[in-house]
């Protein structure tokens, strides 16, 4: 494995990587991803293998223009509002396949629909030129762990696993895209994320529905128990007890001589969810029994955030 600094000439080597078959982690605007050539199975079975990732837990298929995306997936109405108001952009839209994709099955996971999306990140969009193929990227975390905002979280996950690591440096939002999926007669939110439910329904002009839990095509990824730290999570705490660190919002943070990162003194959710993840590791870190975690407010980015603690804090 190489942490390499994304460069033309470290993209060149990362996008002949993946020609050959090899795994490349990348920056995206959400969080880093481990790519293969969507096209090769074998690659793509490597990443299910290095993240330990369960097979029935589908992949998102990176493109990097509309055009390419309408190569594999059949775009309705909804989904051509959507992609025409947010890509490039941290959405994902899963749609029913077409018979013409060469994406392998297994980035499907055996389901007749493709979830596809079209980064920004500058670096994501680099690769996915000079690669000139769909990237089959999951967050390149261990399965079930918290997801990468940096090049060294892949590193300390992943590690020799990977091939290729492209460092873009931390990444713009720190959580991951919105995925709806757009393969059935209403639009379903299967994944709160950077886009939130309001603007998503602004360009809709329609409400979201809720995937069933038992009911398919629901999002595999959505487990219980997932984005989690090794240490114990307690919710909504408006107190820190003894051996807890303290994952504090706002203002009005309790008392603690104990380990404390707050993620944005003013409130602010977007500064929140950028440094969100990176926070969990790090008070994973210290040794402490439980994270503590403050209430965040359930509005805008604010869903996707407590989506993910209450993942986090699921029993294991
Ligand atoms: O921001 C992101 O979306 C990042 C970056 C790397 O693009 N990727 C990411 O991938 O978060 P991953 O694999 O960690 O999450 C993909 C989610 C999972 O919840 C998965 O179940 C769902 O998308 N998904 C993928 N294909 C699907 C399909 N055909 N039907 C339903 N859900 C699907
Ligand atoms: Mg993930």
């Amino acid at each position: 494995m190489a942490i390499e600094t994304a460069t033309p000439a470290s993209i060149a080597r990362a996008a002949k990587a993946l020609a050959d078959g090899e795994l490349v982690a990348f920056p995206t605007e959400t969080v880093y991803g481990l790519g293969a050539d969507a096209t090769n199975a074998d690659a793509v079975a490597r990443v299910y293998e290095v993240k330990g990732r369960p097979r029935f837990n589908p992949l998102i298929a990176h493109v990097s223009n509309r055009e390419m995306a309408d190569v594999h997936g059949e775009f309705d109405l909804t989904a051509t509002a959507l992609a025409d108001a947010f890509w490039p952009g941290p959405l994902t839209v899963v749609l029913p396949r077409r018979g013409v994709s060469r994406i392998c099955d297994l980035v499907s996971a055996g389901l007749d629909t493709i979830a596809v999306r079209v980064p920004s990140g500058e670096v994501a969009q680099d690769l996915l030129h000079a690669a000139n193929c769909p990237i089959a990227a999951p967050s390149a975390n261990r399965a079930g762990h918290v997801s990468p905002t940096t090049a060294q979280h892949v590193a300390d996950d992943l590690g020799a696993d990977v091939n290729i690591i492209l460092d873009g440096g931390a990444t713009a939002h720190g959580l991951e895209s919105t995925v709806i999926d757009c393969s059935g007669p209403q639009p379903l939110l299967l994944r709160p994320g950077v886009i939130s439910r309001t603007e998503i329904e602004g360009v809709l002009g329609r409400k979201l529905g809720k995937p069933l839990q038992n009911n398919q095509p629901a999002s595999p990824g959505q487990l219980a128990s997932h984005y989690a730290p090794n240490t114990k999570v307690r919710l909504n705490a408006h107190d820190v007890l003894p051996g807890e660190a303290l994952l504090a919002f706002g203002k009005n943070t309790p008392e603690t001589n104990g380990p404390c990162i707050n993620l944005s003194p003013s409130g602010d959710l977007r500064e929140a969810a950028i440094g969100f993840f990176s926070a969990l590791r790090t008070l994973d870190t210290t040794g402490c029994e439980t994270i503590a975690v403050m209430p965040i407010p359930d509005e805008g980015l604010g869903e996707a955030i407590n989506d993910r603690l209450l993942r986090a804090a699921a029993p294991r």
